[in-house]
């Protein structure tokens, strides 16, 4: 009995899918067309942020058929990137037949190396054009987003298994326009509010965009939720602010787009302890960044989602850790929470590491390091860490027990 009780925890189910995730921005490089290239390149002596510009990042324009061998070599079966509108769409109206045809490559590689393909159309970055007469607090947006999302979908077809309409729609709106250190770097909480119904919008009419070509593909959103908590559970008003910064965070922006939904993709990186209305997290653990690592945060987030009676995929879950030093420990107790969310009935159906490289963290530059793979910033030499065969032991087996 307690053998049979120990492999249903460590195991996870037949046809899980293991995978890392990226952004396009994040590792291509040189994507001159977009928001971000011209907010970095263009920085004015007073803006702190970013410390650094992007450049040539990982090289993975390049390089992604090297990248695509790293999956493999982690016995994974899927994969999570995502294509630049940026440099499909360079002029409002014009679609690049050379920058589709590049992508289409790259799904191609990624399906012959038996990678099944998350694809977000949105990952933080826009077309410089978009930036410039519009953004995302105009009331055009959702619309002219839903026309590239229709045209990914015409031209990609089913080379992408899993559509993601946009990622984290909530934390672009809170970098980008409350603490404005994104551009268009504004502080200005009624274009948030605008931004976020907005952002509704464009996911609800891209899904239905996508599926008018074709009904079966997949689609989702990307939804990035911390956990809350209270410091004492017994102080009511403590429970309360919980409840309700998570409802702020997770429900306020699933629940009017339910409907839409095909699938979540959840992305966990920490939890939050509310003591009179202050955050006290007891910050045991914490990553290079500072964020308090709390495994049992994803199990309730997990739980919490159980609700909406889909699939759920983890897009991401991950850690800044330059030494690599708690990153092993990091994986496991996470994967834990997620066996102990499907032992009690969520529909989880796989993990995507962030990241599979070291790679551009936005505002923050090349200093914190994500990756599973180390990568050398002049050479782009590609260097898996110790963690890297340890998340590959665990893809190969299926299970946590290795
Ligand atoms: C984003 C990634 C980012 C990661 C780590 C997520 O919010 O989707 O682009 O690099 O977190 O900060």
């Amino acid at each position: 009995m307690a053998k049979f009780l120990n492999a249903s925890l460590s195991k996870f189910p037949k046809g899980f899918l293991w995978g890392t995730s990226t952004s396009a921005h994040q590792i291509e490089g040189n994507n001159t067309n977009s928001d971000w290239w011209y907010w970095e390149q263009n920085k004015p002596k007073n803006r702190k942020w970013p410390l650094e510009p992007s450049n040539k990042a990982c090289n993975s324009y390049n390089l992604y058929s090297t990248d695509f061998d790293l999956c493999k070599k982690l016995n994974n079966n899927a994969v999570r990137i995502s294509v630049e509108w940026a440099r499909l769409e360079p002029k409002q109206g014009t679609f690049s037949k050379k920058e589709f045809n590049h992508y289409k490559k790259v799904l191609k590689d990624a399906k012959n190396k038996g990678l099944k393909t998350f694809v977000t159309l949105h990952h933080f970055t826009s077309p410089l054009w978009f930036y410039k007469k519009y953004g995302w607090h105009n009331p055009k947006s959702a619309k002219l987003f839903a026309i590239y999302a229709k045209k990914c979908a015409k031209e990609f077809g089913d080379l992408i298994d899993y559509y993601i309409t946009i990622n984290e729609p909530q934390v672009y709106l809170y970098m980008s326009y409350l603490k404005g250190v994104w551009p268009p770097s504004k502080k200005n909480p009624f274009l948030a509010f605008i931004t976020n119904l907005n952002f509704m919008y464009a996911h609800s009419l891209s899904y239905k965009a996508i599926k008018s070509v074709n009904s079966d593909y997949a689609v989702g959103i990307v939804k990035n939720i911390a956990w809350y908590e209270p410091k004492n559970k017994y102080n009511l008003l403590d429970l309360i602010v919980s409840k309700f910064l998570y409802f702020l965070g997770a429900d306020s922006l699933l629940l009017p787009i339910k409907k839409y939904l095909d699938f979540i993709g959840l992305n966990y990186y920490f939890s939050n302890r509310i003591n009179f209305f202050k955050n006290a997290n007891p910050n045991d653990i914490v990553s290079d960044l500072g964020w308090w690592i709390y495994p049992k945060g994803l199990e309730h987030v997990l739980i919490s989602l159980k609700k909406y009676n889909l699939p759920i995929y983890i897009t991401e879950n991950g850690l800044a850790d330059s030494k690599d030093a708690l990153r092993i420990k990091f994986i496991k107790s996470m994967l834990q929470s997620c066996l102990n969310a499907i032992n009690k009935g969520v529909k989880l159906k796989g993990y995507f590491y962030w990241s599979l490289l070291d790679n551009y963290e936005w505002h923050e530059g090349f200093w914190p390091k994500f990756g599973l793979v180390h990568v050398n910033l002049k050479t782009f030499k590609r260097t898996p860490r110790k963690s890297f065969y340890y998340y590959s032991k665990i893809a190969k087996l299926n299970s946590l027990k290795i």
